[in-house]
């Protein structure tokens, strides 16, 4: 194990680089961040003409990729500016980077999965059905020829929540909703290994420090499906559970396909370091607790 490599987070403003930025900034002070808006304290860096030269000038030997169009909604509906962006830009940076000799960590997912089976491992082959899916797709194949040395780390994704109040993550948007007396309405056949930020930010540092290159799948091995879950956060509530309505998700009439288990096997991950992810029931009981004014212990 190396010491945390300096790193640049391209994509501060995000719900996951924001997060990385914070936490990171705890181990290494001099982490860079980077906004398309030019926010105070960040560098300005849009990916439609990505320039790291101001990168370069700070020393960064790693960056970690967070910018992109991510709705799969925004990427089906506006697929030439997606593609710009998620692909094109994505690969112009990554490309600059390896000259640069800096480590492009890029952030993929486990929709690059049909969702047929799940539990997919790192050499399964990725079918993707919707247009954000063969996004992360195109990214992925073009960092591997453009690092053709191996200098790269691409890590997979399942979804990832926080147990902020308020912020309108996976659990706290089901708690929220249950609180003010609403239905819940979640689909029994789609499955999930919901993930804490704050263990992803622990992870993907591990991962840095101990220099793992290639695909990685970085999720717990909790898969629950929506239904599950909002049941469990109804009964952490006390709550009716007739206020989650069991549907399915074809029932959402959703103008793009979604896979119903893209679960990824995360045995890979469990080799290369060992980490043990926050149990999902602790998450929902911290996240009904911010719902109902008092506190749990922290995990
Ligand atoms: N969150 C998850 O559960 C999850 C799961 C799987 C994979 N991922 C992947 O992880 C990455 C980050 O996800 P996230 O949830 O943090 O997304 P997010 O909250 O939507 O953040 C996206 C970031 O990309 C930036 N951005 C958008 N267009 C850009 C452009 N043209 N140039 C430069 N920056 C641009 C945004 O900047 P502005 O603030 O200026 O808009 C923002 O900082 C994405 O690649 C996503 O596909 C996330």
């Amino acid at each position: 194990m190396t010491t945390m490599p300096q790193t640049a987070i391209i994509g501060a403003t995000g719900f996951l680089g924001r997060n990385f930025l914070s936490g990171y900034r705890k181990l290494r002070p001099d982490t860079v961040g980077t906004s398309r808006s030019g926010k105070e304290g960040l560098i300005d860096l849009d990916l439609l003409s990505a320039d790291i030269r101001p990168l370069k000038l700070a020393g960064c030997k790693e960056a970690l990729i967070f910018s992109s169009m991510c709705g799969m909604l925004a990427c089906e509906q506006d697929q030439v500016l997606s593609h710009r962006v998620n692909v094109e830009g994505t690969l112009h940076l990554v490309r600059q980077l390896a000259a640069a000799g800096i480590k492009p960590v890029f952030f993929s997912s486990e929709i690059v999965f049909d969702g047929m089976s799940g539990g997919y491992d790192e050499r399964a082959l990725c079918r993707p059905c919707n247009a954000y899916g063969r996004q992360k797709v195109e990214a992925e194949d073009g960092i591997k020829q453009i690092c053709a040395g191996g200098n790269y780390l691409i890590v997979r994704l399942s979804k990832i929540f926080s147990l902020i109040k308020g912020d309108g993550t996976l659990l706290d948007e089901m708690a929220s909703i249950l609180h003010r007396g609403g239905v819940v309405q979640a689909a029994a056949d789609q499955k999930i290994a919901p993930t804490l930020v704050t263990d992803l930010v622990q992870v993907v540092a591990m991962l840095q420090m101990n220099n793992v290159t290639g695909v990685i799948h970085v999720s717990s091995s909790e898969v629950w499906s929506r239904y599950e879950l909002a049941l469990a956060m109804a009964a952490q509530m006390k709550v009716d559970p007739a206020m989650v309505k069991k549907i399915s998700l074809d029932d959402l009439k959703e103008p793009y396909a979604r896979p119903k288990d893209p679960s990824m096997d995360t045995s890979k991950l469990k080799s290369v370091i060992g980490y043990d992810f926050t149990s999902t029931r602790q998450c929902i009981a911290n996240v009904a607790a911010n719902w109902e004014g008092r506190s749990v212990c922290p995990c």
